[in-house]
């Protein structure tokens, strides 16, 4: 080989490898997870931060944004109390009336053993509290029971907070004197959706460790269980593709 024919096959080299290194950077770049200093963004193949969700609590004077009805869809506690009371919920419904004065939550659920029904009336005028920093927590300390209808004594309180996380879902945390839930729930009428079970799951396992909370004893919903005062599906289910075409 002559020293030209070797620069020459020298300089070839040099620009496959020069080729090599250019696609090597355009791919890293193609991939947002390579740069952990790029904020995620509305690009969905980016893997967001699962505690990201939990920095956002609900400001008092922001809770109308939880107006209407929700279905509790996952639940966990950190006690045997609250283990004991998940396993034996079979639905979970609520409904919340707020504007930045009054917080309004009406709490119905059944249960697999008697008593079969609860019904929680939570009434709040909200304090916007010159010590409460950060505007978050609902004292619940005005409940009206009923059990099977019957109105009861109680006076537990508990403190309530409400994290924004995904449209179409609450996340909140309920805590009372000895021990914790952390509750996440569906609006109504998107607790029906077996596509979106499994996604969701995975979600709510990851709040659950975010939030310090054991998550091997939870609460699911099984998509199909009425609620104390109503059906879990709609009146009128549109009928599946197979019956139009049959
Ligand atoms: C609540 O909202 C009303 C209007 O929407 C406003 O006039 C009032 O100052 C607010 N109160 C508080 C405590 O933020
Ligand atoms: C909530 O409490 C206020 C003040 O006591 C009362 O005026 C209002 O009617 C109550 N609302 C409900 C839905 O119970
Ligand atoms: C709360 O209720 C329990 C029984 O239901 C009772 O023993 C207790 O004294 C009550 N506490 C207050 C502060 O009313």
């Amino acid at each position: 080989m002559t020293k030209k024919e070797y620069m020459s096959r020298m300089s070839v080299m040099k620009r496959a490898v020069l080729l090599l290194l250019l696609l090597l950077a355009v791919g890293s770049n193609a991939d947002p997870t390579v740069d952990p200093t790029v904020a995620p963004t509305a690009d969905h193949t980016a893997a967001p931060d699962p505690c990201h969700d939990l920095n956002n609590k609900i400001h008092l004077k922001d809770l109308h944004k939880l107006e209407g009805e929700w279905v509790l869809f996952w639940s966990v506690s950190d006690h045997d109390d609250g283990h004991s009371m998940l396993s034996n919920l079979k639905s979970s419904h609520v409904e919340i009336h707020a504007d930045n004065e009054t917080f309004i939550m009406t709490e119905r659920n059944l249960y697999k053993t008697g008593p079969n029904r609860r019904d929680y009336f939570i009434n709040e005028t909200l304090v916007h509290n010159a010590d409460d920093h950060d505007h978050h927590n609902i004292h619940s300390d005005n409940v009206r029971l009923e059990v099977d209808g019957q109105h009861e004594d109680y006076n537990d309180t508990a403190d309530i907070i409400f994290y924004e996380t995904c449209p179409e879902c609450m996340l909140m945390t309920y805590n009372v004197k000895e021990y914790r839930f952390l509750l996440s729930y569906r609006k109504d009428g998107h607790h029906r959706d077996p596509e979106k079970v499994k996604t969701v799951h995975d979600d709510h396992k990851q709040h659950a460790e975010c939030l310090k909370f054991p998550h091997d004893k939870p609460y699911s919903y099984d998509g199909v269980a009425d609620f104390a005062h109503k059906k879990s599906a709609p009146p009128t289910e549109p009928p599946a593709p197979d019956a139009q075409t049959s």
